[in-house]
């Protein structure tokens, strides 16, 4: 699926269409946009209230004419029209100038690992909403860890672990390519939901959208494993009265809830490294994980990996962007092609 490097240094603006958050970075200007995946929607009209950020905070606080939607949904696009929409309003006037200008536009993105050709159609159809006439198509895994530094054109084995909001995504790499890869449907959106189904079930409290971070961050003390504060004040609504309530949660309860939906990652790291030739997993040892995407800020993660693989886990220096940053360097031709163009098939 992956384009080959010289088509992608014809690309003149790169897009992650993510499933919480949208990222596009244009040749020669950098990353201009990273906003969250969602809008707002007039329902009497049709009309765009709102997006990004803004619409994001309209979430659960609409009155009935307004609907916030999140056209990218699971990792793939599933509402092309409101898609770019989105995109149209988020790239704003200015960036929309400079792009109509070019006289035959193309644009690159990238797209879950195996992400199947109906949801790569829907990325390109997307595009060439937006005025491509040519899209190039790259692996979400691939342009991650281009994009967090890997040396993934040398002879030995990189470990990426792309951690996203719909799906954890994880490779082992060598010379360019991806020797085995997997895709756990597990992400940030399934450690948020845990939280929430905890203290509905425990607490019998429902809790805003909001107040996961704050109980995320509660829990970092010492990590997901540790002991960090015993337990911290949480408010939000009972599901019984439906009256505002505050209640002391226990933080080491909480934090048994969230290894439930990362035991299915630690099992997909178990997977490849299965699959993977002894030679590799050898290197990977002394080199270990690197963690990318938004959710490898999940406070602990990192630490409960190490201790449950015994291998060393980093997280890359901005995380949250890294697919899109290294689509940027494609795009700039700061890829060093080698003999064979290793990332083309
Ligand atoms: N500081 C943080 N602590 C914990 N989780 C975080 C933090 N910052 C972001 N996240 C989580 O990271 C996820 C977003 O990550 P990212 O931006 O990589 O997603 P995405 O690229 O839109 O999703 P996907 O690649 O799955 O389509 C969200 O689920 C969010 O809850
Ligand atoms: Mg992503």
């Amino acid at each position: 699926m992956t384009a080959s490097l010289e088509q992608l240094r014809r690309c003149h603006f790169a897009v992650d269409l993510g499933a919480a958050r949208t990222r596009v970075y244009v040749k020669g200007a950098g990353l201009v946009v990273d906003q969250p995946s969602v809008a707002a929607i007039n329902t009497r009209t049709g009309a765009l209230i709102a997006v990004g950020e803004f619409a994001e905070k309209m979430t659960g606080r609409t009155p009935d004419y307004i609907r916030v939607v999140r056209p990218v949904s699971g990792g793939t696009v599933v509402d092309i029209e409101m898609a770019q929409r989105m995109l149209r309003q988020l790239l704003g006037d200015k960036v929309r100038r400079t792009l109509r200008r070019k006289p035959r536009l193309r644009a690159a993105a990238c797209t879950p690992h195996d992400a199947d050709p109906l949801a790569q159609r829907a990325t390109v159809e997307t595009l060439v909403g937006l005025g491509s006439r040519r899209v190039e198509l790259v692996d979400t895994l691939i342009a991650a860890a281009v994009g967090c530094g890997l040396p993934v054109e040398q002879p030995e084995a990189t470990m990426v672990m792309v951690c996203g909001a719909a799906a954890t995504q994880l490779a082992v790499l060598s010379l360019g390519s991806i020797v085995t890869a997997e895709r756990v449907p597990v992400g940030g959106e399934a450690v948020d939901h845990a939280i929430v189904q905890h203290l509905r079930h425990q607490h019998e409290l429902m809790l805003p959208s909001q107040a996961v971070r704050p109980l995320q961050l509660a829990l970092s003390g010492n990590g997901l494993t540790a002991q960090g504060p015993t337990s911290t004040e949480i408010h939000g609504r009972d599901v019984a009265t439906g009256l505002a309530r505050s209640v002391r949660v226990d933080t080491a309860a909480v934090r048994n809830a969230i290894q439930t939906p990362l035991t299915a990652v630690l099992d997909g790291i178990g997977k490849v490294l299965r699959v993977c030739p002894p030679d590799l997993v050898a290197d990977l040892a002394d080199r270990g994980i690197m963690m990318v995407g938004g959710s490898a800020l999940l406070p602990g993660l990192d630490q409960m990996l190490r201790q449950a693989t015994g291998m060393p886990v980093h997280i890359a220096e901005r995380p949250d962007i890294c697919a899109v940053q290294g689509l940027g360097y494609m795009l700039e031709g700061m890829i060093q092609p080698m003999v064979l163009d290793p990332l083309a098939g």
